[in-house]
């Protein structure tokens, strides 16, 4: 379905007229810097040809309809540009709704609409940033349609203001940026205090990047997500009873040993310690990534991984096998979480010759304790969104 002949024949066959536009936007995989976004810290995410698709054409009236080839049971979804608002029965257009009412109050109102077909090769909620890849579609579509020329940075954050604002997910801007301003062949060390960032290249000619996804049904993601924000935020209050700062991302590890007494719930100071040593270990994976030191990179993951289980608390017993049973094979490098946690998909690097037999005793592993298989997906990095 990926191929363009075959969504221009669905588009037509779905709206009875040919579209005219084709775009793609990606989605994501987080190498390393798990729940610093929201923290001022660093994140060293690569954008991946998994992502989704969309053929346009524009209509006369001030109309938006949708059909989605992944949820073809919903049929053709309308809505209005004028006066647009959140509406459960909107579902998945939400995302199309919140980034277009944004992009009209930044720029003008658009007096005319658009058809859109769109198909998906993400997986749902599998922490691979499908909504991202959403929303900055709906962005790259906007610019192009009503030539509004918003930048990737732009419009990273009005998809991260439809996360916070229209949808009350109180994400960071990691997975709008990266899906925005991605470079194929290339990892972003992005700080999310300042917003500047350094694309590193990411080719490794002897090993491959493997997605695992645990196949776990997300639960109560967006409650827990937002809970873990608030402690990082009730951390910061505490902290600055004894050291000037704004952001847990302004902490050296020794700093924040110095100065942790000042949290007086431990639960907080666990989430504290997570975000302060990920956004240093952050730091750290990409100069040793860029200096070829990839074992060093791998220990980082592994890290990365023990800090999301034990002190924020985001791991479930699927995505820990997953990892675990990662670490036990043959030529594995690293292996970590990967996203916002609570199920979703874990990566790995593993040597090209050891990946048959990796695949093979993972599934093997995690089938006999779990009940069922995990998927797996061979990560390649990609371009941001854009029109093809
Ligand atoms: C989700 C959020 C991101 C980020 C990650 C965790 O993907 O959308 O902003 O916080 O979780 O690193």
């Amino acid at each position: 379905m990926e191929n363009k002949k075959q969504l221009f024949q669905r588009f037509e066959e779905v709206f009875g007229y040919t579209g005219e536009r084709f775009y793609f936007s990606p989605g994501r995989v987080n190498l390393i810097g798990e729940h610093t976004d929201y923290n001022g810290g660093k994140v060293f995410p690569c954008a991946i040809t998994m992502g989704t698709y969309a053929v346009v054409a524009p209509r006369e009236d001030q109309k938006v309809a949708a059909y989605s080839e992944n949820l073809k049971d919903l049929g053709v979804l309308t809505f209005s540009l004028v006066d647009i608002q959140y509406e459960k029965e909107s579902q998945w257009t939400n995302y199309l709704k919140g980034m277009l009412l944004y992009i009209q109050e930044m720029t003008h109102e658009f007096t005319t609409g658009f058809d859109v077909l769109i198909y998906g090769t993400i997986p749902n909620g599998a922490s691979l940033s499908s909504s991202a890849s959403l929303e900055i579609l709906t962005g790259v579509i906007a610019n192009d349609l009503y030539g509004v020329d918003l930048s990737g940075e732009t419009l990273a954050q009005l998809g991260m203001r439809v996360e916070n604002e229209f949808l009350n997910l109180n994400s960071g801007i990691m997975d709008q940026f990266i899906v925005a301003n991605a470079k194929k062949g290339y990892a972003m060390l992005l700080d999310t205090d300042t917003l500047d960032y350094e694309q590193i290249p990411f080719a490794l000619p002897d090993h491959q990047l493997l997605i695992m996804n645990s196949l776990k049904q997300r639960e109560l993601v967006d409650s827990e997500y937002n809970t873990r924000r608030e402690q990082c935020e009730e951390a910061v209050q505490m902290l600055q009873e004894v050291v000037s700062i704004s952001n847990l991302g302004e902490l050296s590890e020794s700093e924040f040993e110095a100065y942790k007494y000042a949290i007086t719930d431990r639960e907080i100071a666990r989430r504290a310690k997570h975000a302060v040593y990920e956004n240093q270990r952050t730091k750290r994976a990409a100069r040793a990534l860029a200096d070829g030191q990839l074992e060093v990179f791998g220990e980082l993951m592994n890290e990365s991984h023990l800090s999301l289980h034990e002190d924020y608390e985001v791991t479930v017993k699927e995505t820990d096998l997953l990892v675990r049973l990662a670490w036990e094979q043959e030529g594995v490098i690293g292996a970590r979480m990967t996203g916002g946690g609570f199920g979703g998909c874990c990566i790995a690097i593993v040597e090209n010759e050891q990946v048959d037999p990796f695949i093979k005793n993972v599934r093997h592993g995690y089938e006999t304790e779990i009940g069922y298989a995990p998927e797996f997906y061979h990560a390649e990095t990609a371009d941001g969104a854009k029109k093809l």
